[in-house]
């Protein structure tokens, strides 16, 4: 690359002498270097640094107030991925000077007195090295974009995917659609207070409607019967448990893993005697275990073409006895303290009035 190509570079040049900056000054212009900063007081670099940004910088080390070293220390706390390279000054050629000046962040050494075709190489060599590094970093910054924007599309079409999924499975349930709003938002309560992060309440929140997903293969006959089933029906009916968990298989988002986790496990019951595997205690992954709760409180207090709906008082009653049988007792508990958090979603997704 030409001297011509850098000139607009700006370079940082930092020594007491006022002699030897005029000097450097002379051989840079001289060469068509334009942008320079010129600095006597090193106490100022880090200031000056932060405004200007620069490409490079020659540096002195035997200074008044501050020495070559300390500025180094200065500027590497900055913790700027663009330092440019830090050229030292020096009139000392003794190796343990050397060898600290490196080890405190120099790139390159210039002899005192200059010589000025070395000074000129130095320089253009090292300008070109940090517009590489400048090149690759902001390139890198572009591709970091890149992948996070593609990122957050992916996430966003899971989403949408998902939720499309569970409104498909309510045009097949006599549950209504609010039974998935309050069914899911009562899951992330729960899981809020167990302590799980924001990200996991988000994805219980996103992955719980679609827990009975598998219910869309499951006869009109069976679906939309009033009676209660005939045994025979009741196994058809059990099996939306596996055809969820099949429907929601094969993608290893942690979104669409929860969701089958849930779709599949949110019959089992803690004493062993739930569908479709008989998983009892802790076998059973936790978020079924929280979607089981959610999703018997709010079926309880909801109107099915079968029943009507149970007072809050009685389905907390049923929720109590059936705390170490159908439920996790310790999530039991924790629903119980949350009760007021709960009944407040249920009014807040209610039922239109008919
Ligand atoms: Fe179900
Ligand atoms: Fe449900």
């Amino acid at each position: 690359m030409s001297t011509e190509a850098l000139r607009g570079e700006c370079i940082l040049v930092v020594d007491d002498e006022p002699t030897n900056l005029k000097l450097l000054d002379r051989m840079l212009r001289g060469q068509g270097y334009q942008n320079l900063v010129l600095v006597e007081d090193p106490r100022k670099v880090v200031d000056l640094y932060r405004t200007i940004h620069p490409d490079l910088i020659l540096l002195d080390i035997n200074m008044p107030h501050l020495d070559g070293y300390q500025v180094m220390e200065q500027l590497k706390a900055l913790n700027d991925p663009l330092l440019p390279p830090i050229v030292i000054l020096t009139a000392q050629h003794s190796k343990d000077y050397l060898l600290r000046a490196l080890a405190g962040g120099a790139r390159d050494f210039i002899g005192k007195p200059f010589d000025r075709n070395e000074l000129l190489m130095r320089v253009r060599n090292l300008l070109d090295a940090q517009l590489a590094h400048r090149l690759v970093h902001s390139q890198k910054v572009v591709l970091e974009k890149m992948v996070r924007a593609r990122t957050e599309e992916l996430r966003r079409t899971r989403l949408q995917v998902v939720q499309r999924l569970g409104m498909a499975a309510e045009y097949r349930d006599e549950e209504t659609g609010n039974h998935i709003l309050r069914m899911s938002h009562i899951c992330a309560l729960i899981a809020r207070a167990i302590g799980w992060s924001e990200e996991g309440c988000d994805l219980i929140l996103n992955a719980s409607p679609m827990h009975d997903i598998g219910k869309i293969s499951i006869p009109d006959a069976i679906m939309l019967k009033p009676e209660k089933f005939e045994p025979h029906e009741w196994e058809i009916m059990k099996t939306h448990a596996v055809i969820g968990g099949k429907l929601l298989d094969g993608d290893d988002s942690d979104l669409m893993r929860m969701a089958r986790e849930i779709a599949l496990t949110h019959h089992e019951k803690w004493d062993g005697s739930g569908y479709p595997n008989g998983l009892a205690g802790e076998a059973i992954p936790l978020a079924g275990r929280i979607a089981a709760l959610a999703d018997v409180f709010d079926a309880l207090t909801s109107v099915r073409p079968y029943k009507q709906a149970w007072t809050v008082e009685a389905a907390v009653n049923m929720i109590k006895e059936n705390s170490d049988k159908h439920f996790d007792p310790q999530l039991v508990e924790v629903f119980l303290r949350e009760l007021p958090g709960i009944v407040a979603i249920r009014e807040r997704f209610a039922e239109p009035a008919m």
